[in-house]
């Protein structure tokens, strides 16, 4: 079999080793996936001794986005664009291919899962890190009518604003800068869930068809998804769909055939998260 590995600290959790073998089951390929804990220091270590081993591919998740974006030989455009790497594809021990899925990963399951077109419809992207900035492209190419960055530090949001004009309309500010306007799609890309804490979102951004999405996800609804709900939000999604989604595109970069997502959501979803 060919071998594959998701990367991060901490791990125990991942659900990617679940993920793919479930697309490999599906696809009748012949691989194996692991889950592989790297100490702080020791990314680029473990990525090497993996490719010593014959490794051909490997997913990395937090806090290593960054030095795998460092480590690549090659990048595709969108990595490039979001300045970070979640799949690294090995070719030959020189040639590392850095490749980022979470962005492709957002607007497909907001299109393809959820049923809502993003042309013409006004956005409000919550943050301003690495999980927004890799969403941005993906979002502007389907030509939303407003991209707006909200953000707790402005100015983060302002590079963000600048370096992204030139593809679409795209505006910046505080999150209580756009108090008084409400958006099709708001989606949060912070990390606040993880101390269980939500963005001082103004009142009324949400209408009642609005989309709530939360990159994030656990067993019960995020903070920020039961905001959204509490304002009268009908469409509430958390980001098990986009893991599901980053998780086939790596598969596609790697394997060259792209597999069924539904029943892999479905079956997450049923296991709770
Ligand atoms: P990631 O790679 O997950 O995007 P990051 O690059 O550290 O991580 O970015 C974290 C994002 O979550 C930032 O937009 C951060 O806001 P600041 O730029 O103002 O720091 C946002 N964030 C994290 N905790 C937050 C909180 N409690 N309230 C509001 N925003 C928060």
């Amino acid at each position: 079999p060919d071998f594959y590995a998701v990367i991060g600290n901490p791990i125990h959790h991942s659900k990617s080793p679940i993920i793919h073998k479930l697309f490999a089951q599906e696809t009748q390929q012949d691989m194996q996936y692991e889950a592989i804990l790297a100490s702080l220091d020791g990314f680029e270590a473990a990525v090497k001794a993996f490719q010593q081993r014959g490794g051909k591919g490997m997913n990395v998740t937090l806090p290593f986005k960054l030095e795998a974006y460092a480590l690549s030989t090659r990048l595709t455009d969108r990595a490039n664009a979001a300045q970070a790497v979640n799949t690294l594809k090995f070719n030959g021990n020189n040639d590392i291919l850095g490749d980022n899925t979470d962005g492709t990963a957002l607007v497909h399951d907001i299109e393809v899962n959820q049923h809502v077109a993003i042309a013409g419809k006004s956005i409000l992207l919550m943050g301003a890190g690495g999980a927004a900035r890799g969403a941005i492209l993906p979002l502007l190419k389907l030509k939303p009518r407003i991209l707006a960055i909200a953000n707790r530090t402005k100015e983060k949001a302002q590079v963000l604003q600048r370096q992204f004009s030139a593809h679409g309309n795209v505006l910046s500010g505080h999150y209580q800068d756009f108090s008084g306007e409400s958006f099709d799609i708001i989606i949060n890309a912070t990390s606040a869930s993880l101390h269980d804490e939500l963005p001082s979102l103004p009142g009324g951004i949400f209408s009642k068809e609005s989309l709530a999405y939360d990159m994030m996800y656990g067993e019960e609804l995020t903070p920020f998804l039961r905001f959204a709900q509490q304002q009268g939000a009908s469409k509430l999604v958390d980001g098990i769909g986009m893991l599901v989604e980053q998780a086939a595109e790596s598969f596609f970069l790697w394997r060259g055939i792209r597999p069924e997502t539904k029943k892999v959501i479905e079956i997450l979803k049923n296991n709770g998260h």
